[in-house]
């Protein structure tokens, strides 16, 4: 039996999220599909403790997203890439374009490959923002819109501009958004909820969502965004 081998190229592997979609991805290969799964590291030594680096379908390169010729050319040899990446607590408070600016060079990417060769499979663009990027104002508990949505605002508008650059494209680029709320590692894994219109999860039964794991995240995102076409040319806001 022949095996379709998909390429995988995933930027933010070194962090908390990273890490587990890297893990999650080294359990989805079958006989009739494999993925080949290259983690993006700007140390790639970062990755020698994890538990999957001697995995045949797991490949380390070093790259930096501020470096336009590297990540292009990562960009052009993978069917599939994941977002992960991110600024830490300090830096996300500040005015920045670190995602819009990676966005960019992404999509350029994405577009000029499947120009070149229109009949190349196309390469779908999963990326992680935050639900901080929801305005809807029943949709969120006070103390959150007070404290940290305001907080990490300068985040939330660069992030707003990365989603601008996918969405209603006239490429033919195919993309996922997931926006998780707050990532707590410290609460058991269950199972999240799903909102189609990137808002706060909210219903009768369980109220209205605010926080859940990076495991589980990070297990939805490789089960149900890269394994699966069912949300693609989505945005969706996840939560407990
Ligand atoms: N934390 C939360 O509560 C929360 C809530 C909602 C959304 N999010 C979003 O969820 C995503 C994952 O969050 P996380 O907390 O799991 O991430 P994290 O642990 O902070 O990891 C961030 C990753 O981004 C990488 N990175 C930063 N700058 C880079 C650059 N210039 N080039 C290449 N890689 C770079 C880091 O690599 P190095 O190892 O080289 O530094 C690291 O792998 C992020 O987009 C974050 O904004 C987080």
């Amino acid at each position: 039996m022949t095996s379709v081998e998909l390429k995988v190229l995933v930027f933010g592997a070194t962090g908390g999220t990273g890490h587990l979609i890297l893990k999650h991805l080294m359990t989805v290969s079958t006989p009739q599909t494999v993925y080949k799964v290259t983690a993006v590291a700007r140390n790639p030594s970062t990755l020698n403790d994890h538990p999957d680096i001697q995995n045949p379908n797991l490949t380390v390169a070093k790259g930096n997203l501020s470096d336009e010729e590297q990540v292009k050319s990562l960009v052009s040899l993978h069917d599939i890439v994941i977002f992960a990446a991110g600024l830490g607590i300090l830096d996300g408070q500040k005015p920045n374009e670190f995602y819009s600016r990676s966005a960019k060079l992404i999509y350029e990417a994405i577009n000029e490959t499947q120009k070149s060769n229109p009949n190349r499979l196309k390469i779908k663009f999963v990326c992680i923002t935050a639900l901080g990027l929801c305005n809807d104002p029943e949709r969120m508990y006070l103390l959150y819109k007070w404290t940290i949505k305001r907080w990490f605002q300068p985040c939330y508008d660069d992030m707003a501009i990365m989603e601008n650059i996918f969405l209603n494209n006239n490429d033919d680029i195919n993309y996922v958004f997931v926006r998780p709320a707050y990532l707590n590692n410290n609460i058991p894994d269950k199972e999240l909820r799903v909102d189609m219109d990137g808002k706060f999860p909210l219903d009768e039964v369980n109220g209205l969502g605010w926080q859940l794991n990076r495991n589980v995240l990070a297990k939805f995102i490789v089960n149900n965004c890269v394994v699966s076409d069912k949300y693609d040319k989505k945005v969706l806001g996840v939560t407990y």
